[in-house]
């Protein structure tokens, strides 16, 4: 028979994955560490079990007591799975910019949540690094775990994640990039790829509105690189003592709208569904594709799932409202994208507003197009029912020739999205797009609006 004692069991010896097509011309071999495949669905589960084991073994944390972390979800998630295991209690204290999904799933496993402000200063007592402190020092028979500063964290990457990425590629690794938060992946995991050959480079991937680039090239703490940013689980205010930064090549950071595009196009483009710090960890590598030639065997980790982002980086309303979108609409053709499989709804000269009223509803659209024999004649929208229903309790049973206005403009595919905007206004509430071959299609005042 084979099988784990208990959850904790599962975790580590997750799977390496040939990466395809996102690396477009690279040469190298390039592999993903698929850390999702741990039973809290990331490389925090590792580092998570260690510190508790560490901490028992020590005497900071005794029986039946209370587990207290900051954490931006993985660790809580990681930390919780051990305390149910072992008997403990988890209080998990997070920032308000992460995903509703990462608190939810902390409660889920039975963890109390304390949400904290993320635009405060760290020594400010709102923080979850002071807020996680104080509760600490508060509540009785309580260890507060601390990841930044806990050696444990890195120690478990040196002793698990780096060798089983050495094994996996026969210790043929050349080069690894990974995200830094408390730098606890990168500072274990480059610490022992380095013993095995120095010669591989050890890329961290920071973000914008991080200290740790620039900190890593001056030596200089610079409280301007500090701003708030939309990424997750990466970059830090802070400089936590699990950073290595001798073991660490070079920086790159990557900006909040690539980090959450590359998270979708991992999905799309690999069948990779996988958290943000993905995202940000395979748009650094391609910025680094300068460096890597056809006998490199290129290493990225992927620190969590893309469970945890189903509101945000996987929500194309969310992506919209930040600009994060990537093809900006340039013309017809754009505009159409979205409906240009669906028929035109029209009606006939010849009906009655009632039917033309019935079909708007059906479809749930402002405004028809009126047609004859010679082709678009008129058009319909719910103003000019309106205007027209106060006038006339019976606008239904009217013919629709005398209701209608003048027809909507008509443009082609390549009608640039400023001229289109241009002929959409109180009198057109839409334009016709002619595809060839009798066939036409509708951009209303909502395409335009989505498309900005
Ligand atoms: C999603 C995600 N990516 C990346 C990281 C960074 O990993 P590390 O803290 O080991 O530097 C974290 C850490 O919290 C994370 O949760």
């Amino acid at each position: 028979m084979e099988y784990a004692e208990n959850i904790l069991g599962t975790i580590g010896n997750t799977p390496m994955v040939k990466i395809n097509k996102i690396i477009g011309d690279i040469p190298a071999l390039v592999l993903a560490k698929y850390e999702t495949f741990n039973p809290g669905n990331s490389v925090k589960d590792r580092m998570a079990v260690k510190m508790i084991a560490d901490a028992e073994a020590d005497g900071r944390l005794k029986p039946g007591g209370t587990i207290i972390e900051g954490t931006s979800g993985n660790t809580g998630m990681g930390l919780a799975l051990a305390a149910i295991v072992k008997g403990y209690k988890m209080v998990c204290v997070i920032s308000d910019k992460q995903s509703k999904e990462k608190v939810d799933i902390l409660k889920a496993v039975g963890s109390k949540v304390i949400v904290c402000p993320t635009n405060v200063a760290p020594e400010d007592p709102r923080s979850y690094y002071s807020t996680s402190k104080r509760l600490a020092e508060e509540t009785p028979n309580s260890w507060y775990v601390n990841q930044y500063d806990n050696p444990s964290n890195a120690a478990a990457h040196y002793e698990s994640t780096g060798p089983e990425i050495w094994k996996q590629t026969d210790g043929k690794v050349t080069h690894f990039v990974v995200g830094v938060g408390t730098g606890g992946t990168i500072s274990g995991v480059g610490k022992y790829l380095k013993e095995q050959n120095p010669n591989v480079k050890i890329w961290g991937i920071d973000t914008y509105g991080s200290v740790f680039k620039k900190y890593h090239e001056t030596g200089i703490f610079d409280e301007n690189e500090i701003y708030p940013y939309i990424t997750e689980g990466i970059g830090e205010d802070i400089l936590p003592k699990n950073v290595d930064f001798s073991v660490i090549d070079g920086f790159v950071k990557v900006t909040d709208k690539d980090a959450a595009i590359y998270t979708q196009k991992l999905a799309k483009i690999e069948g990779f569904f996988l958290g943000n710090s993905a995202g940000a960890a395979i748009k650094g590598l391609l910025q680094l594709k300068d460096n890597f030639t056809k006998d490199d065997v290129v290493v990225v980790l992927f620190h969590d799932h893309g469970s945890r982002y189903v509101g945000k980086m996987y929500n194309d309303e969310w992506m919209r409202e930040r600009g994060f979108v990537e093809d900006v609409a340039k013309n017809a053709s754009d505009l159409i994208k979205e409906h240009q499989d669906f028929p035109l709804i029209t009606v006939k000269t010849e009906e009655l507003v009632g039917h033309a009223i019935e079909r708007m509803k059906k479809y749930n659209i402002s405004q028809i197009p009126v047609e004859d024999t010679t082709g678009f004649v008129g058009a319909l929208d719910e103003t000019d029912l309106l205007r027209k229903y106060l006038e006339n309790k019976n606008v239904a049973d009217l013919p629709i020739k005398e209701v209608m206005r003048k027809p909507f403009p008509i443009v082609n595919k390549n009608t640039p999205i400023e001229e289109i905007s241009k002929l959409i206004q109180k009198e057109n509430n839409a334009v016709l797009v002619d595809l060839g071959d009798g066939k036409f299609n509708i951009i209303t005042k909502h395409d335009v609006i989505s498309a900005l």
